[in-house]
């Protein structure tokens, strides 16, 4: 008979002390005729404090991911916490609040601002 260890009791779940976690996150559009995947099940920590870069091909998903984690966009399947909020299950009053005090977003098309300035 085999003598193995006891399995640990309870694993930490995963990115449970990062700032932004996205776990097997899944964002599907879908029209009449045409499915596009444009996240298929992406992984990422980002630690508080972190300064990272989102480098990818056009049609890639970064304005995609960005506009889960800006609580702009819901994801399909999978799961996106940032400081805690748990961004699939936003009720619509909380993904107010969360857009309006925890996350915010910048876009770069310069035409967004330049008649303002
Ligand atoms: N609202 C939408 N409806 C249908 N398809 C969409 C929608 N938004 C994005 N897509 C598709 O999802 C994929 C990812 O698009 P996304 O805009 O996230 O890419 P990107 O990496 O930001 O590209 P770029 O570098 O050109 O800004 C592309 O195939 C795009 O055509
Ligand atoms: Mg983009």
């Amino acid at each position: 008979m085999l003598n193995l260890p006891a399995p640990p009791r309870h694993l930490p779940e995963f990115g449970h002390d990062a700032l932004v976690v996205c776990d097997n996150l899944v964002r599907i559009y879908q029209s009449a005729s045409v499915e596009v995947q444009a996240l298929q099940g992406l992984d990422l920590l980002v630690q508080e404090g972190e300064m990272i870069a989102l480098v990818g091909a056009s049609g890639s998903g970064k304005s995609t991911l960005l506009n889960v984690l800006a609580g702009v966009d819901s994801p399909t399947a999978g799961r996106a916490r940032v400081a805690g909020h748990d961004l699939v299950d936003l009720s619509r009053r909380e993904r107010v609040r969360y857009r309006r005090h925890v996350v915010g977003f910048v876009r770069s098309r310069p035409r967004a601002t330049s008649c303002r300035t």
